[in-house]
């Protein structure tokens, strides 16, 4: 660690002693100390006190912009009125039935006329959502084999633990990756069905279906990669993967988890204009609330209809979420929201852009809908393979000086974006970017002395 990272850290163990002493008394019962791995970092996360609008506050009181949005699942940023008043309704009319209200149907339709889905299942997570589409595709299809890309992340379920952050020792030809398991624990038959294919590359795709002719039950993939940062796809390149599935007889799987409420009004399918066999669907769509849901056709989906495929799940369907979740759609993620998102998208980014090369960092910065990053690469990414490589202490450098100012600038980790709300104004863009303005000469000095001397993060 060279010093201007450790001073940084230093100044964050100053400002947050309140969550430091919590850590250590949560780490006695609750495994890290946190309630899932990715929230767990050195020498301890903060702990939330309360957020509103764009900020949060922590328990020592330090305000932040809140560029994390919870992974990306707040579009709606905090405590959204029209969410907030929807729920509240809700809450007085009861909280869980396992039986139908209609609002499953509500929802459902909200979906469908922006989806290019027909019909939709609703579950907690998303995680569950890719489990179950993944179910879907091979009952539909009658095979076994799902085609993963490296580097994409699905939820912590078996078949898709697979090839998710592989050190790349193991990892193999990066034309033919070698399918490397994420977890212990993961059953070792499920994961054999999984093969793991590069982004980008259409020709490794092709030579997986005429390896396994007949075999493949689906390809799931993010459209943008942003569980390594932020990658997006070639020009070309979601058509050419549609061409394959096709021919293949493969359903095409777009995890739409974080891109589907936040790109633009129908995801993907609509920036991209490729339209998937099945997509899934999470997080900002909920407004702050657990839910997720996968949907495709009535001829994909009729397996549930007869019966043949088991979905299920006692807190499917919560009422107060459903109402969050169409309040979300109505009132949040609407067509003038998706317009303020995307000027201040370009604002963020033509300002980290700038920033970058009046001090000459080697870096870039990109953005999708409510979604980007600051990338310290020298040039664009473009698979997992090209993110590996990414300095671990300059990039640590870089967020702990953003926290230690005020902003939150995404959640921790060099895998992650930055996620933009409804709630953010320009002023908010306007201290982001001031924020970074000051931070990037120490970060420039850092990296220069860094690479003049060679220095490798791996
Ligand atoms: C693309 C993608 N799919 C699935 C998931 C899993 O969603 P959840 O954490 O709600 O289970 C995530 C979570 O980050 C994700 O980014």
């Amino acid at each position: 660690m060279y010093p201007a990272l450790q001073h940084e850290i230093e100044t964050y163990e100053k400002r947050t002693p309140k969550s430091r002493d919590a850590h250590g008394r949560a780490v006695k019962r609750v495994p890290l100390g946190v309630g899932s791995n990715y929230r767990f970092y050195s020498p301890y996360p903060i702990f939330i006190e309360r957020g509103q609008a764009g900020s949060v506050r922590d328990l020592d009181g330090n305000e932040y912009l809140d560029f994390n949005l919870c992974y990306g699942s707040l579009m709606a940023g905090h405590c959204h009125p029209a969410v907030m008043k929807a729920v509240e309704e809700r809450l007085h009319t009861g909280t869980l039935f396992g039986m139908p209200h209609g609002l499953e149907l509500e929802l459902a339709e909200e979906i469908c006329a922006r989806f290019p889905v027909e019909m939709v299942r609703f579950t907690n997570s998303g995680g569950e959502a890719t489990m179950y589409a993944l179910r879907v595709a091979r009952a539909f299809t009658g095979r076994e084999k799902l085609v993963k890309i490296e580097g994409c992340y699905h939820g912590g379920h078996d078949a898709v633990s697979v090839s998710v952050k592989a050190p790349l020792e193991l990892a193999g030809d990066p034309e033919n990756p070698t399918p490397v398991t994420s977890s212990l624990g993961v059953l070792k038959g499920t994961t054999a069905s999984t093969l793991v294919a590069p982004f980008n590359n259409l020709d490794a795709m092709e030579r997986l279906f005429q390896k396994h002719p007949g075999e493949i039950a689906a390809v799931m993939l993010e459209p943008i990669m942003m569980n390594v940062a932020f990658v997006m796809p070639d020009d070309g390149y979601l058509a050419g993967l549609r061409a394959i599935t096709k021919k293949h007889g493969a359903p095409l799987i777009f995890d739409e988890i974080k891109t589907g409420g936040k790109l633009c009004w129908s995801g993907a399918s609509e920036y991209f204009g490729v339209q998937p066999d099945m997509i899934t669907l999470g997080k900002s769509i909920g407004g702050g609330f657990p839910i997720a849901a996968f949907g495709a056709s009535r001829e994909v989906m009729d397996g549930i209809v007869q019966q043949k495929i088991y979905h299920a799940g006692t807190y499917n369907t919560n009422p107060a979420v459903m109402a969050a979740a169409i309040a979300t759609f109505r009132h949040v993620l609407t067509r003038d929201a998706y317009r303020h998102i995307e000027k201040l998208s370009r604002k963020i980014v033509d300002g980290y852009e700038a920033v970058i090369r009046k001090n000459g960092i080697v870096a870039y910065a990109q953005g999708a809908g409510a979604n980007g990053a600051l990338l310290l690469y020298p040039q664009r990414i473009r698979n997992y393979r090209d993110w590996y490589a990414v300095d671990h202490d300059l990039w640590h450098h870089y967020w702990f000086a953003m926290l230690n100012r005020g902003v939150l600038a995404q959640p921790f980790g060099w895998d992650e974006q930055w996620t933009l709300s409804v709630q953010h104004t320009e002023a908010d863009i306007d201290r982001h970017l001031a924020v970074f303005a000051e931070v990037a000469p120490a970060l420039a000095k850092a990296q220069q002395e860094r690479l003049a001397a060679g220095a490798h993060s791996h």
